[in-house]
């Protein structure tokens, strides 16, 4: 989920609201709300559905009030309903408030709220919020000291923020382990669950710690710590700019964003002398890696396996996030926990660096600056490829790859490698060129309901991370396999026609996948071989070919092999006539475990 709230010296709140929360749908789009007040009354809409149709129907922008709160949704409890939508509100409508995580003890409050005679109206964890600041507003104390006494209630994770009638041009948030800026501007202030929401008004920030309130009104900001003493807090100022988080004439961000990757790799390459600083810290005192990371950022730590064994010889290990506490005995201070994630802000990766934390050395590879990855780990390698709204992973992949490449080398000292990844670039760039071939092919796709992609050793984690794209934005049953594998099992699956994507660089493993795409030829299946220019066995062999640059051998061939399935399920989503950004149940950043 998303939320914003904002508080202007002067004007009509509402369609700064919108516009903010806008930026960000990335995190949530099954429901949208607006709460706006002026002197003594709060003004509502909400509904479910995505933000253009909600505001087609209630036009969101026409609400009274120059201090409000809004909010995107992604469904925890309770099914998308203009009913479970946030902003929620208390009995008689004089308090508001928008959540994002999870309240995991509201069912006994809400028992308990219900004996004392409280109505609730939605299937929500976060409606017990606003009955419990009328419960504690009732006893006489103020916005600001409910709120404290509801942090001293609930249980679980949340970024929320509360406005009441009763104190007019007033917002009160506060957060645990879900993200909370605060953008300090000239005549507006605001709360924001993440960047992009507010780069339009302001580059000035401060990030909220757990357990610290802030209270924003038309004077400006304060802060309270835990113990509810006023506080100072540093302002520090984002570079990214406005237009940076604008689609900037393409159709879709995720096309933006695959066509930025060239400018991504080289700016992350830039981290270069940070991440040697590092590597020299590191170096001699570890003799294990364990990657943790979820979805994209997962596929990114199979590469870093590969790449840390085969330059270093530490042994490396990749667990899910959500998984890793399982494994927690086995870490020792010897042992480096690498977290990987593009918003620095995934709850099961948080809960494993918090585990990890305790015992061994963690470094974080994050996009997201200020994220709780970077506050929490000992060391931070920063991705440079500025904000990603498409919610599937393109720019971040291939950056968090090549802070990944960097470190292993810096670690190996293969001052080689270290020279080729000054070429990905271009590489990618030949790839981009020839990106009418790939919106070809995928019109074949358009029908299918599954598809192969198979890899070993380097290619393996691209098979892997080919099929988890054209499954999350074509719905699409896609299914990565190690080449290998796949005759000990998945081959019953493969029929005729049924599409079949060969990662086969050049390199160590060809034959070995040649005979793999041999295998599947035999039983019909329709194959697209993602190869080398010149590779004539991979060219008479496959239905259709896409080749690359053939420089481009195993060992490199992660940061570039991406890009043509990514352009392709881009290409087939939108030949479903889908919306790539936004596939349905997901979301881009998800705070709850
Ligand atoms: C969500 C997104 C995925 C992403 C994963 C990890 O599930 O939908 O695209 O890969 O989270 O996100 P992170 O920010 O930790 O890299």
């Amino acid at each position: 989920c998303g939320i914003v709230g904002c508080v202007l010296k002067e004007g009509k709140v509402a369609p700064i609201l919108f516009d903010s929360i806008s930026k960000l749908e990335y995190r949530g789009y099954d429901s949208i709300g607006i709460a706006c007040a002026d002197e003594d009354k709060i003004n509502l809409k909400k509904d479910s559905g995505k933000i253009a149709e909600v505001d087609a129907k209630l036009d969101l922008c026409d609400l009274e009030g120059k201090y409000g709160i809004a909010h995107v949704r992604w469904a925890t409890h309770g099914d998308p309903s203009k009913i479970n939508s946030h902003p929620h509100l208390n009995g008689d409508g004089t308090i508001a408030v928008v959540h994002n995580g999870i309240i995991e003890n509201y069912l006994s409050i809400k028992e308990e709220l219900e004996g004392e005679g409280y109505q609730f109206v939605s299937d929500t964890d976060t409606e017990v919020i606003p009955h419990l600041i009328d419960k504690y507003m009732k006893t006489g104390l103020d916005l600001t000291q409910s709120v404290r006494k509801v942090i001293g209630v609930i249980e679980g994770a949340y970024a929320l923020a509360a406005i009441s009638s009763a104190e007019p041009n007033r917002i009160v948030a506060t957060r645990k382990d879900s993200p909370l800026i605060v953008g300090i501007g000239d005549s507006e202030f605001f709360v924001a669950s993440d960047y992009p929401a507010i780069l339009k008004y302001t580059n000035n920030i401060a990030f909220l710690e757990k357990g610290e309130i802030v209270i924003l009104d038309e004077d400006g900001v304060k802060f309270l710590d835990e113990n509810d003493q006023e506080m100072t807090k540093e302002i520090e100022v984002i570079e990214w700019s406005p237009e940076m988080a604008e689609k900037g004439g393409y159709d879709h961000f995720m096309i933006k964003e695959i066509n930025e990757q060239s400018t991504a790799i080289k700016n992350t390459l830039n981290e270069k002398d940070k991440v040697k600083e590092i590597v020299d810290e590191v170096k001699g005192t570890i003799n294990r890696v364990v990657f943790v990371a979820c979805g994209t950022s997962y596929h990114a730590s199979l590469t870093g396996k590969y790449l840390i064994e085969s330059l270093v010889g530490i042994p490396t290990e990749v667990l899910l996030a959500s998984e890793f506490k399982y494994s927690a005995k086995a870490l020792n201070d010897k042992t480096l926990v690498i977290f990987i994630s593009q918003s620095g802000e995934t709850a099961d990766t948080l809960k494993a660096l918090d585990v990890a934390n305790e015992t061994s050395k963690t470094l974080a590879i994050v996009n997201v600056r200020g994220s709780s990855a970077t506050r929490r780990a000992d060391y931070v390698i920063q991705t440079q490829a500025g904000p990603e709204i498409g919610v599937a992973a393109t720019k971040t992949y291939v950056s968090q790859l090549v802070a990944i490449y960097l470190f292993s080398a810096l670690l190996g000292e293969d001052h080689e490698l270290l020279k080729r990844l000054e070429k990905v670039p271009d590489y990618i760039e030949e790839v981009l060129q020839k990106r009418d071939e790939i919106k070809e092919i995928s019109k074949k796709y358009k029908r299918d309901k599954d598809a192969f992609f198979i890899g070993r050793g380097f290619s393996y984690p691209i098979a892997l991370e080919g099929a988890l794209k054209l499954k999350e934005i074509s719905y699409i049953h896609a299914e990565g396999y190690a080449a290998g594998e796949l005759k000990h099992g998945p081959i019953a699956l493969i029929d005729r026609n049924i599409p079949v994507v060969v990662v086969i660089p050049p390199g160590q493993d060809h034959k070995k996948i040649m005979s793999n795409l041999q295998e599947v030829k035999a039983r019909g299946a329709d194959v697209l071989g993602i190869g080398a220019v010149g590779d004539e066995d991979l060219i008479s062999e496959s239905d259709d070919t896409f080749l690359i640059n053939c420089d481009v051998d195993d060992i490199i061939a992660p940061l570039v092999y991406i890009v043509p399935l990514q352009l392709l399920s881009y290409h087939v989503s939108v030949i479903r006539e889908l919306d790539p950004d936004k596939p349905k149940n997901l979301a881009k950043c998800v705070t709850v475990e």
